[in-house]
This record gives C-alpha cells, structure tokens and sequence, in this order.
C-alpha cells in the first residue's frame, strides 16, 4: 500500500496525498468509525463536502484518529447554492465549527452553479464572490489551499481573470469510461491539480464487462484497476468506501497499467450511471 504514503505538491506548494477517502453517502453518525478505520489503514486524506452532512463526524475521526493533525489531510466545499461573499464566509467558518479543526487544508467551490440550474445559468460574478472569501480564509490561515470542483474551462478561466490566488485543484468527475481530457489539459496547463471524483463510477463501472476483463488479465479487482488508473493519469483519486475491507483493497494499486491499457480505458465510454443518473453530477449534463 505504497500509494498512501505518496503525494502531489500543489501549485502553492502544499502536498496533498495521491489517494484520498471519499465519504459522499457516510452517514454523519458513521463517518468518525469510517474516518478512524481508514487512518488506521494508513488514509491520511478524507474528502468530505457541507452538501455531505457529515462534516461533523468527519471532523470527530479526524481528531480521534491518533495521528497528528499536520499528517492528515482535510477537504470540505462550499455549498454550490452559496454565490455571494458574506454567506460564503460565512459557510467556511461553519464548515471549520463543524469539523471542530482550526485549518481546512483545502476547500472548493463545490459546483459552478447551485445543484438545482447546474450547467444552466450564468453565476460568473457569483463564483468570483465566493472565491474573494475563500481567498480572505486563505490569507487568514484558516485554509491552507483552495480550489473548486465541477467547473469546466470557461468556469475556471471566470476565477483565473479576477483572482489574487489561483485555484489549486479542480475536483472533477473522472473514471473509466468518462475521462474529459481536454479539460483535464487545460487545468494542468494552468498548474491546476485534478482530483478524480467517483473514480468507481458511483459502483457503475463495476458491472463492465470490459472493464472486469481487464482487471482480471491483471489480477486485480475492478474497483482497483479503475483507481489506478486514475492515479496514471495524473489525478487524486477519491474512492468512497465505508467497508475498512474495500478501504485496504483499494489501497493495493502498485501495479503498473500499460500504456496501451491507459488508451483502451481513456477512450472508453460508460456514462451509465443507472438509478444515480438522478444526480446532476450524473445526469450528462
Ligand atoms: N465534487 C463533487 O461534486 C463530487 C461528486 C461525487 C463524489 N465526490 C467525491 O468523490 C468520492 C467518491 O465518489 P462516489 O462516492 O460517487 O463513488 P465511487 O468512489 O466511484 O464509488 C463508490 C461505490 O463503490 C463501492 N466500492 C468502493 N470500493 C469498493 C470495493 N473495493 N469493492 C466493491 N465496491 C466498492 C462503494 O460501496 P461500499 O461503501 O460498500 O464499499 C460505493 O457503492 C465521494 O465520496 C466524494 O468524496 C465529489
């Protein structure tokens, strides 16, 4: 489980571990077990959103996990239907309440627009508002980097033409099957890490025939071959699991895909995602 141990230095030169513990559908009385469990097998990143509800019980297994505060790594959001300074400051020193930490060590936008119009409107002013505050908790300590999630070029040029402080990381959906290239060059080119949200495809990929058959020409799970080969690509990865089973297995990536694998997988489409297309994140918009 070598990739625990091993990170990416952000633009600000902060290092953020390559693989991360998602924690989207923990429930809030269960995400202090789940944080504990994964610190214990060696996670020292959880993500967790106020959209998630759980920040609190994130925040209990962070501080009951025996490892130091600076060895952990922390991301939390901003609700995406918070557009304006004063409640965005707001929003960030509840998430710091909540999680009961005096530093976030990266917080993000969580969507460019509220979930209810996303990919509608244009919330351009809105997100530069936002982003002030995130920048004003930046100077302030209270965040040691900052960035935003689901934002698509335009999004992020939006916060590049007004900003003091570049956005850090873009938090996106990245998985086999739905790998949005041009986009993820376009934050490279910007010194903008990505991270990879649903690197499983929410559990869809793991019903892929294709998929399944790669991952046993390599002796590996599904959900394995699907975080490494995020992980090749240059991005976090943020599998979710609250199994402390799945946690350890989906840690064992040291394997290496082929590059002709990488192509097979990059150029795949599966944007299936079954009955959670009901999320936008999901719904091909
Ligand atoms: N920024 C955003 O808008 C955004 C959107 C979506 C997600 N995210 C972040 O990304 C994280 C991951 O995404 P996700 O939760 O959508 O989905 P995911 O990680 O792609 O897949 C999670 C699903 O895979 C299962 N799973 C995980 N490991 C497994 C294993 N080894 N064997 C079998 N099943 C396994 C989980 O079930 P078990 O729990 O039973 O293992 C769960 O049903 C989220 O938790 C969240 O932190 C961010």
């Amino acid at each position: 489980m070598m990739i625990l141990s091993e990170a990416y230095t952000l633009s600000n030169g902060v290092r953020i571990p390559k693989l991360g513990l998602g924690t989207w559908f923990i429930d809030d009385d269960k995400a202090a077990d789940a944080v504990t469990e994964a610190v214990a097998i060696g996670y020292r990143y959880i993500d967790t959103a106020q959209a998630y509800g759980n920040e609190r019980g994130v925040g209990e297994g962070i501080r009951a996990s025996g490892v130091q505060r600076a060895e952990l790594f922390v991301s939390t959001k901003v609700a995406a239907e918070i557009k304006n300074h004063g409640d965005a400051a707001t929003a960030i020193d509840g998430s710091l309440a909540a999680l009961g930490l005096d530093h976030i060590d990266l917080m993000l936008i969580h969507s460019p627009q509220p979930w209810a119009d996303f990919r509608g409107g244009d919330y351009a002013e809105g997100n530069r508002e936002t982003w002030r505050a995130l920048e004003q908790a930046y100077a302030a300590g209270k965040l040691r980097s900052i960035g935003v999630s689901n934002f698509e070029q335009r999004d992020l040029d939006n916060i590049l033409s007004a900003c003091t402080v570049a956005p850090q990381v873009n938090q996106l959906l990245v998985h086999a099957g739905n790998t949005p290239a041009e986009l993820i060059a376009h934050c490279e080119s910007k010194d903008v890490l990505v991270q990879a949200y649903s690197p499983i495809a929410h559990g869809a990929i793991l019903k892929n025939p294709e998929v399944r058959a790669m991952a046993d020409r390599y002796g590996v799970s599904v959900p394995q071959l699907c975080i490494r080969y995020t992980l090749q690509l240059g991005t976090v990865s943020l599998p979710k699991t609250g199994n402390p089973d799945h946690m350890r297995s989906n840690a064992q990536v040291d394997f290496v895909i082929t590059d002709d694998d990488m192509d097979v997988l990059r150029n795949m489409r599966a944007q299936d995602y079954g009955e959670h297309s009901v999320f936008p994140v999901y719904s091909g918009r």
